[in-house]
């Protein structure tokens, strides 16, 4: 399994596959990441990583269909079956979507469909937990379609949110959880045990 990665920010979630593959504990290989931010943590990484990697936004093609296209070209040339998105602020275009049918993944730091959907991302989403008072909150991870955090959820984790919990303290703690579950997602789509249409 080939590994391509979309990511706009820090790119733990990345690093940790990647991590997970350097330890022999996913059978796949992460051939390949993109960023929209030329000076993200995640094209940090993929260099510290000799993992090839490109700066493809708005500021490379201004039209987006060349974009779209330009990802796509960009993933089969590393020949990626597995497109992972990991803290990916874009929309993943049309041409994207139809070229890796039901195999584009994302992990959303809540419990879909809960407190998802357009605007809702990182501190946004915890805060969100907070103000409605849930007792539990999670991550999630799904396949990726036309509509922001929409597609079928494919695994879940929760935990337990304090009372004593901050926006801070819940990021942390169910960024590690994250780090965890799309590593054992991944690993069961590998495994056969989920299966991608
Ligand atoms: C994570 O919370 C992920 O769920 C969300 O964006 C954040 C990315 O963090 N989609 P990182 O860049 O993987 O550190």
């Amino acid at each position: 399994m080939n590994l391509g990665f979309l990511a706009s920010h820090n790119g733990s979630n990345m690093q940790a596959v990647i991590d997970a593959c350097r330890a022999g504990r996913l059978a796949a290989s992460p051939v390949v990441v993109i960023s929209n931010n030329v000076d993200s943590g995640a094209l940090e990484r993929a260099r510290n990583e000799r993992i090839p990697c490109f700066h493809l936004s708005g500021r490379t093609h201004p039209d987006p269909g060349d974009l779209d296209r330009e990802i796509v070209d960009v993933l089969l040339e590393h020949d990626v079956n597995l497109v992972i998105l990991a803290g990916y602020m874009k929309k993943v275009g049309p041409v994207t979507l139809a070229t890796f049918p039901g195999h584009v993944l994302n992990i959303h730091p809540g419990l879909l469909p809960d407190f998802g959907g357009r605007g809702m991302y990182g501190r946004r989403v915890h805060e969100a937990v907070l103000a409605a008072g849930a007792g539990t909150t999670g991550a999630t991870v799904h396949v990726v379609d036309a509509i922001y955090d929409n597609g079928p959820i494919l695994a879940q984790t929760k935990v337990e949110v304090k009372k004593t919990d901050t926006a801070d303290t819940l990021a942390r703690r169910v960024l590690a959880l994250e780090h965890e579950l799309y590593v054992e997602t991944i690993d069961r789509i590998i495994r056969g045990e989920i299966k991608l249409t």
